[in-house]
């Protein structure tokens, strides 16, 4: 019997976790935040940077990176009990464009981030910032 109650508590646990519906147990998932500098160089050379990024939350600055074609820029996040976290970035494509998007909104990305290796994949573009839940198609959802 005794190792009965050893066994049970966890199972218990588990169980109850699996039974909640499935937003209220985020808080037990970590995700991947990705963001790519997929600009092209046009004038400028390789080594250079061409965009400046700078992701934060309320709480949490990830701080501003200078980058190179081809650098991806990432941090990691749970989706917090009250459910409202969210993290967005300003991107600075050196000398041409400007704006700022929203890189993770718990109520938006709980699901469609959970599809690839817990990941939310974002691309900085020519024209515009895309996103993949897949790695593999991708969306224009923030035009310069
Ligand atoms: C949840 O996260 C958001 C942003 O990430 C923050 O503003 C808020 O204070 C957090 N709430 C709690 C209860 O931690
Ligand atoms: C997405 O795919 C590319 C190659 O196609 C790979 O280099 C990259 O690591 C992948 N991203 C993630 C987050 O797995």
């Amino acid at each position: 019997m005794g190792n009965l109650k050893s066994v049970a508590l966890p199972l218990l646990l588990a169980v109850s976790i699996m039974h909640l519906p499935f937003s209220e147990s985020l808080w037990f998932f970590n995700y991947h935040i990705h963001v790519t500098n997929d600009l092209p160089l046009l004038n400028s050379p390789p080594g250079k940077p061409n965009l400046f990024l700078r992701c934060k939350s309320k709480n949490k600055d990830i701080g501003l990176r200078a980058m190179v074609k081809g650098q991806d820029y990432t941090w990691d996040t749970k989706i917090n009990l009250s459910q409202t976290t969210l993290f967005f970035c300003n991107a600075r494509w050196e000398g041409r464009k400007s704006r700022s998007f929203d890189a993770f909104v718990a109520n938006r990305d709980d699901r469609r981030c959970s599809v690839y290796h817990m990941s939310c994949m974002w691309s900085v573009r020519e024209d515009g910032i895309y996103f993949s839940r897949n790695n593999a198609t991708w969306f224009n959802e923030y035009p310069w």
